[in-house]
C-alpha cells in the first residue's frame, strides 16, 4: 500500500472531488490541499478520514504527482507553489490551463522549472463515444464529406454558484464548457481545420450578457477550411427564455439532471450523426445510467441508436498518470484554447460595464 504513488488533489470543489474518487479508484493514494476543507469530504464514499492540508506547503510527506482543481484565475499561482517545493513536478492542470493574461508566467515557470512535466484535462480528447460517432459516419457514408460540426454544452450552474462554486468572471460560459466543446470540434474536424478555426480570429459570436455572471450563453459560427461548418453553442443557465439563440439543431434534445445537455452532430450529406452525452435526458423525466451516452444515426433508409458506456475524465485522468509518471518526452501545454476563450470574451468586454441584460452581436462589438 505504502508503495503506491500519492497524488495530492489541490481544490476540493467540484472537480477535486472527482479526480479524488477516480484517482482513488485508479489505484493511487489521494490526499487534498484545501483551505476551505472541513471534516469529512461531501459526496464520496470513503471508509478513512481524508488526509488533507490547507496550503500546498503545509502538505507532508512525498507528493508523486499533483492534481490543480482550484479555480481558473489561480492555476497558475498554485502551480508556481507546486513547482516551488519541487521543480520537477508532474501535475495535472484542469482545464482551462489559465487566463490569457497569466499565459507569460505559465510559460515563464515552465521555462525555468525544465525537470517539470505538466498536462491540462482534455477530457473530451478521450471520449471513445465521439471516435464511435465518427466510425459511424465512415461506416455509412464514406463517400460524403462531413459539411457540417455542431456542438452545444449547457448546463444551469446558477445554483451552483450561488452556494458558493467558483464563477469565472473573466470568460464567463466561455470558461466553463467552452473547453470541452473546443476539445470535441478538435476530435471531430479535420486536424488542418481545426487548426485553421483556433488559430483564426472570431468571426461570428453572439451572446447575451449578465451584469453579475458575464457571458452566460453564446453561439459561435465559422466556415472552416473546406467550406465546413462549425458551430458552438453553449449556456450556464439552462436555455434562458430571452435566449433565441438556442440553435434549432439542439432544441429537440432534452435536458437532463442541472439542466445540462451535451450534444456533437455531424451533417454528412443527407445524414446526422448526434452524440448526446452523459448525462443524457429520457421522455419520461429520467436519464440513461451514469456515463452512458447515446449515438443516433438519421440516415435516408431509417434512425439507428447505439448506447456506450464510457467515462473520458477516467480515461483523461488515467492517461495523463501514466504518461506524467513515465519518462517519455510530453507534447508542450497547447494555450490555444486559452487563447480562444479569451479572444471570445474579449468580443463582450465592452458590455460588461453597462449591461444589466442585454442582446449583443458579438461580430458588431
Ligand atoms: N474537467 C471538468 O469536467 C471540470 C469540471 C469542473 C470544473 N473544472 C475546472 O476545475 C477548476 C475548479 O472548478 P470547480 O467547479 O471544481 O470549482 P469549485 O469552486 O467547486 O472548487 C474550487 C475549490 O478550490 C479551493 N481553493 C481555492 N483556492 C485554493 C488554493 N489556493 N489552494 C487550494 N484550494 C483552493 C476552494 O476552497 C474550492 O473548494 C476550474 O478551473 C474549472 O474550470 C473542470
Amino acid at each position: 500500500m505504502s508503495d503506491l504513488p500519492r497524488v495530492c488533489v489541490v481544490g476540493y470543489g467540484v472537480a477535486g472531488k472527482l479526480h479524488h474518487r477516480l484517482l482513488e479508484a485508479a489505484g493511487l493514494r489521494v490526499c487534498t490541499v484545501d483551505p476551505d476543507l472541513t471534516g469529512m469530504p461531501v459526496g464520496v464514499h470513503r471508509h478513512r478520514p481524508i488526509e488533507h492540508s490547507p496550503t500546498v506547503a503545509d502538505m507532508a510527506g512525498p507528493v508523486h504527482l499533483w492534481s490543480l482543481c482550484t479555480p481558473t484565475q489561480s492555476h497558475v499561482d498554485v502551480l508556481a507553489q507546486v513547482l516551488n517545493r519541487d521543480p520537477r513536478a508532474r501535475v495535472i492542470m484542469e482545464k482551462p490551463a489559465c487566463r490569457a493574461q497569466d499565459v507569460p508566467r505559465l510559460l515563464d515557470l515552465l521555462e525555468r522549472h525544465p525537470g517539470a512535466r505538466v498536462v491540462v484535462m482534455n477530457q473530451y480528447r478521450h471520449a471513445h463515444a465521439l471516435r464511435l460517432l465518427d466510425d459511424l459516419r465512415r461506416h455509412h457514408m464514406p463517400d460524403h464529406p462531413v459539411t457540417a460540426v455542431r456542438v452545444a454544452f449547457s448546463k444551469d450552474r446558477r445554483p451552483d454558484m450561488e452556494a458558493g462554486r467558483f464563477v469565472d468572471r473573466d470568460h464567463g460560459v466561455f470558461g466553463y464548457e467552452w473547453p470541452h466543446m473546443l476539445a470535441v470540434a478538435s476530435r471531430l474536424l479535420p486536424p488542418d481545420a481545426y487548426r485553421a478555426y483556433v488559430e483564426s480570429p472570431v468571426e461570428d459570436v453572439r451572446g447575451i450578457v449578465d451584469e453579475d455572471y458575464f457571458v452566460t450563453a453564446a453561439r459561435e459560427r465559422a466556415v472552416v477550411a473546406d467550406g465546413v461548418e462549425l458551430e458552438l453553442y453553449s449556456s450556464v443557465v439552462g436555455d434562458a427564455p430571452e435566449d433565441t439563440d438556442v440553435p434549432d439543431w439542439a432544441r429537440p434534445f432534452g435536458h437532463s439532471t442541472g439542466g445540462r445537455r451535451r450534444l456533437a452532430q455531424l451533417q454528412v450529406g443527407p445524414a446526422l450523426f448526434t452524440a448526446e452525452m452523459d448525462p443524457v435526458a429520457l421522455p419520461d423525466g429520467s436519464r440513461l445510467p451514469g456515463n452512458t451516452h447515446r449515438l443516433t444515426a438519421q440516415l435516408p433508409n431509417g434512425c439507428q441508436e447505439t448506447l456506450v458506456n464510457d467515462s473520458p475524465m477516467d480515461n483523461a485522468l488515467r492517461t495523463a498518470v501514466a504518461r506524467l509518471l513515465g519518462d517519455l518526452p510530453l507534447p508542450p501545454v497547447d494555450l490555444r484554447p486559452v487563447h480562444r476563450i479569451n479572444a471570445l470574451a474579449g468580443h463582450f468586454g465592452h458590455a460588461r460595464a453597462t449591461a444589466a441584460a442585454g442582446r449583443l452581436s458579438g461580430g458588431a462589438v
